[in-house]
Formats: C-alpha cells, sequence, structure tokens
C-alpha cells in the first residue's frame, strides 16, 4: 500500500489508535491532518514524531456541528484536496441503568450520539462533498466490537457504533458512483494509553482471557486494517466492516 501525495484527514488522532494510524499513514507517504479536541501537549509530540514533512495539527471539537464543516474546510485550504477521511475520534461513558440517575443516563445516550454519531456523519457530509469535487475518496470509520456484541454497561456507545455500521454501509451504496469507498474498522479491546491506566489487573486479566491469543489489540493492528480500506486497492471491499477483535467475538 503506497499513498504517496496523498491527503489524510483523522480525527481523533492526537493518541491511542488515531496516533498509530496517523504514524502507520506517515510512513506510507501520506500528507496527515492530526484532530484532536484539547491536549495540545500530546498532539504537538504526535505531530513531531510522525516521519515525512506536511504534516499539520487541526484542533476541533467535532461534537460541535459547525466544527465539522470548519475542520474539513480547513483541511482542504491547508492541503489542497481531501483524498482519506478517517472518523477515529469516539468517547464511551459509563451509564449502568441500574445504577444511574436519569440525568446521567440521558446525558451519557446524548454525548454518546453527538460524538461516535451525529460528528461522523456530519463529516462524511462536508468530506464526501469536497470528495467529489476531486474526483473521489476513501472515508474509513472507526466503530466497535460492542456495535455487535452488545456494550451492557455502555449501551449508548454499543447503539452508536451499529449506527455507524449502518450508516457507513448506507453510504457505501450511495457514494459509489462519485468514486467515494466507504469502510469501517470494529476493533476489540485495544491496548491504548487509556486502557493501561484504566484497567485494574483483575479487569485486565478478564479482558486478556476474551480472545484465544491471550491479549488485546495493538493500536498498530488497527491501523493495518483502515489502512487497508483506504487504499485503492481495496476499491471493491466498500461497505466492508472489518473486525480486528483477535477472534473474541466471532459473528
Ligand atoms: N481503545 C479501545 O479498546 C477501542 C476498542 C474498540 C473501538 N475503539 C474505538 O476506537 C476509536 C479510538 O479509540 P482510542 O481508545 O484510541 O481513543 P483515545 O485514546 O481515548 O483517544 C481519543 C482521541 O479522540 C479525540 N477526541 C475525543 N473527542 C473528540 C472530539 N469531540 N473532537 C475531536 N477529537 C476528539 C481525543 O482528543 P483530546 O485528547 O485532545 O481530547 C483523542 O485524540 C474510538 O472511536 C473508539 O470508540 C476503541
Amino acid at each position: 500500500m503506497d499513498f504517496t501525495g496523498k491527503n489524510v484527514l483523522i480525527t481523533g488522532a492526537s493518541r491511542g489508535i488515531g496516533k498509530a494510524t496517523a504514524m502507520a499513514f506517515a510512513k506510507k507517504g501520506a500528507k496527515v491532518g492530526i484532530n484532536y479536541r484539547s491536549n495540545d501537549e500530546v498532539a504537538q509530540q504526535t505531530l513531531a514524531a510522525l516521519p515525512g514533512e506536511g504534516h499539520q495539527l487541526f484542533k476541533r471539537d467535532i461534537s460541535q456541528k459547525t466544527e465539522t464543516e470548519a475542520l474539513i474546510n480547513d483541511f482542504v485550504k491547508e492541503f489542497g484536496q481531501l483524498d482519506v477521511l478517517v472518523n477515529n475520534a469516539g468517547i464511551s461513558i459509563f451509564h449502568e441503568i441500574d445504577k444511574v440517575d436519569f440525568d446521567h443516563w440521558t446525558n451519557a445516550w446524548e454525548k454518546t450520539f453527538e460524538t461516535n454519531l451525529f460528528a461522523v456523519a456530519n463529516l462524511c457530509y462536508w468530506g464526501a462533498k469536497a470528495m467529489m469535487e476531486t474526483g473521489g475518496g476513501h472515508i474509513v470509520s472507526v466503530s466497535s466490537r460492542g456495535a455487535f456484541r452488545g456494550e451492557p454497561t455502555k449501551p449508548a456507545y454499543g447503539a452508536s457504533k451499529a449506527a455507524l455500521n449502518s450508516m457507513s454501509q448506507s453510504l457505501a451504496k450511495k457514494l459509489a458512483p462519485h468514486n467515494i469507498y466507504v469502510g469501517v474498522v470494529a476493533p476489540g479491546f485495544t491496548e491504548t494509553e487509556m486502557a493501561k491506566e484504566t484497567l485494574t489487573p483483575a479487569e485486565r486479566e478478564n479482558l486478556l482471557r476474551e480472545s484465544p491469543f491471550k491479549r488485546m489489540a495493538q493500536p498498530e493492528e488497527v491501523a493495518h486494517a483502515i489502512l487497508f480500506l483506504a487504499s485503492s486497492e481495496a476499491a471493491y471491499s466498500s461497505g466492508t466492516i472489518i473486525d480486528v477483535n483477535g477472534a473474541s467475538y466471532l459473528r
């Protein structure tokens, strides 16, 4: 896979899976736009770590709908055109139905959907418009194993990712005549910095047991699937959802 001369925008790319994806695209010759929401220091470190030249930071809160249009406009202004959009940024909030009050419940649903679904829909809207003007492109969105197996402690998270899958498949059909290819990568638990910091040893042990490989995914393994779907060789794979979950949940 070669992305020389390609311009790639990745949301939530300052850390975790987004950062590994930015590194992977940059290694393959792409010019990368790193979107993030708040942590300037971490974003600067990621930018400095990318091989190659011309990469830039784009600080925008994509949960705000006006920011999604501004993000695509900024990117096109700086880079000339958008070849690949990776919708990676996502949040998850615990809201167990038998434990939380109604305010917590409704807040979790609203916040989760704003970032994990509405932001992606809005970025697809503006991103596809930009791609149509230049002859096409690739959109890859990051979903989750939770879309298929359920998320008992975070039902809004599972629902938002299931909706993301369905939306992406609808767009794969609708955008095909415009040479815009749409794919999804659905990771299982992935060893990001956040995962390392927040898991207790017992939780970690349980998670490791979910996969017959007895380990979590590395962010680089998720990035590899994203690059595949963003490559010209994967055009006919449009509409596909690739599981990267170490055979922990087979569907
Ligand atoms: N890690 C896992 O185990 C796992 C498993 C399955 C699926 N996923 C999915 O993979 C994706 C990446 O997860 P991750 O664990 O790598 O994430 P992460 O380490 O928590 O990083 C989140 C990134 O998203 C950015 N972000 C969050 N909200 C944003 C917003 N409103 N606007 C712009 N940027 C925003 C953050 O920027 P700031 O730091 O500046 O706020 C950061 O760069 C998510 O969609 C997640 O649902 C993750």
